[in-house]
């Protein structure tokens, strides 16, 4: 019999270890990484800022919809397949930013950048990341990148130059950080950028022993100390260290950097961060070809709207700019009832870092392949051949 459940993966599966047979949906990779990680990485990872309200919301939102499903349409071909920016993917979904992921799995952002290739979704580089960018690129020639940008016109356009040497042809400016968000939860944890060294920091890791031989070690023995590669044209600071400082303040930019980014940056340019249709104007109006509605896993400002409640009037001034979503996704219904609400496109953060961390390349194609799987699936109980038919399909819950 065939197997309907499945979608049509871009590569034979890998063959999947006893802990990652275990993962069946990406809700259970999160238990899986809490063990794995040591609390003050799993804390950065998971968590959020001060009441969490914005990340709860995140999930909330996606119960404000319901499906209505048409039946008896005939969806033996159905596909998950999503075209963006001229490229055609085998979903519509694609792996968010994330920096800081070489702490939790061994050289996570070229497990993340390969699955995604050998899956053929889209994976955005952070600006945060471990890994030069250049090998990054070589790993996953179609991947993108994500920049915080430097406040200096002269670093912002050094930074772009390297960007666009190394062979990246999409760059997602990251606007919802004006400042650094107020994680008190990772005070409290013992986390801080860079790591201090400490008594504690130190007990956390020998606590987690498969961490601590499988990352962390293994980390330093084939590389050396891990630094912030790609924050700028030239190397950032260490990932351990007692005297440095990260700045996060960059609240002087604004769109006058944007219209002077757009005239240098000849590839896509996409801004991430975005909650308002006023602003998501202003990016169309700058030239901007996509945005990405986010509210940064609720990790900048609790009480930011879901972007989920913010998305159908920002698809509606949208006027062909591509609009994309991230924020709270973990079920292929949740990425269905976005696309039906105005996306084109979704992506997805913290469980992909989990996946990286507990099962490096192989745990990330894990997670991709059940989140297609789930699409696929839907796909057929909703009556629709492909992603274009959604239209009637999600409606919200009157109450
Ligand atoms: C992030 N995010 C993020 N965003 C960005 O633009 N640049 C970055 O470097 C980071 N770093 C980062 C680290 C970690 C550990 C997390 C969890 C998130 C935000 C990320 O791109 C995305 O907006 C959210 O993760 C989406 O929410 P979910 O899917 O994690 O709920």
């Amino acid at each position: 019999m065939r197997d309907v459940t499945r979608s049509p993966a871009a590569a034979a599966p890998p063959v999947l270890s006893s802990k990652l047979r275990d993962i069946l949906s990406l809700e259970d990779l999160e238990p899986a990484a809490k063990r794995y990680l040591p609390h003050c990485i799993f804390s950065f990872i998971s968590g959020a800022v001060e009441t969490n309200a914005s990340r709860h919301e995140n999930r909330a939102a996606f119960q404000d919809y319901d499906f209505h499903p048409r039946v008896l349409i005939d969806v033996s071909a159905r596909t998950t397949t999503k075209t963006l920016f001229g490229g055609s993917f085998s979903a519509p979904f694609g792996i968010a930013p994330m920096g800081g992921a070489g702490l939790a799995g061994y050289r996570a952002d070229l497990a993340l950048a390969s699955a995604a290739a050998t899956e053929n979704v889209p994976f955005i580089l952070s600006g945060a990341s471990l890994v030069r960018m250049e090998e990054v690129a070589k790993a996953n020639p179609q991947a993108w990148f994500q920049a915080y940008l430097p406040v200096q016109r002269d670093a912002i356009a050094a930074l772009i130059g390297r960007i666009e040497a190394a062979g990246f042809r999409h760059l997602v400016v990251t606007a919802d950080v004006p400042v650094g968000g107020n994680r008190e939860n990772l005070v409290r944890a013992g986390y801080t950028s860079p790591l201090r060294p400490s008594l504690k920091l130190a007990f956390d890791g020998i606590s987690h022993p498969r961490w601590l031989f499988g990352t962390a070690l293994r980390t330093l023995r084939h590389h050396g100390m891990p630094y912030y590669e790609n924050s700028g044209a030239e190397r950032g600071m260490a990932v351990f260290s007692n005297a440095a400082v990260r700045a996060h303040l960059r609240d002087s930019l604004s769109w006058r950097d944007l219209a002077w980014i757009r005239e240098r940056w000849p590839g896509k340019l996409i801004v991430k961060g975005l909650l308002s249709p006023s602003d998501a104007e202003t990016a169309r109006q700058t030239g901007c070809d996509g945005i990405i509605v986010s509210n940064h896993g609720g990790r900048q400002l609790d009480g930011a709207a879901a972007p989920l409640r913010v998305l159908p009037r920002i698809a509606e001034v949208a006027q062909g700019m591509t609009v994309m979503m991230d924020s709270g996704l973990r079920r292929g219904s949740d990425v269905l009832k976005a696309l039906a609400l105005g996306a084109d496109f979704v992506f997805i953060g913290r469980p992909f870092l989990y996946a990286a961390a507990i099962g490096e390349a192989d745990g990330v194609r894990r997670a991709i392949d059940l989140l297609r799987s789930e699409i696929h699936r839907n796909l057929a109980f909703l009556g629709s051949r492909d992603l274009s038919e959604l239209h009637g399909r999600v409606q919200r819950i009157a109450r």
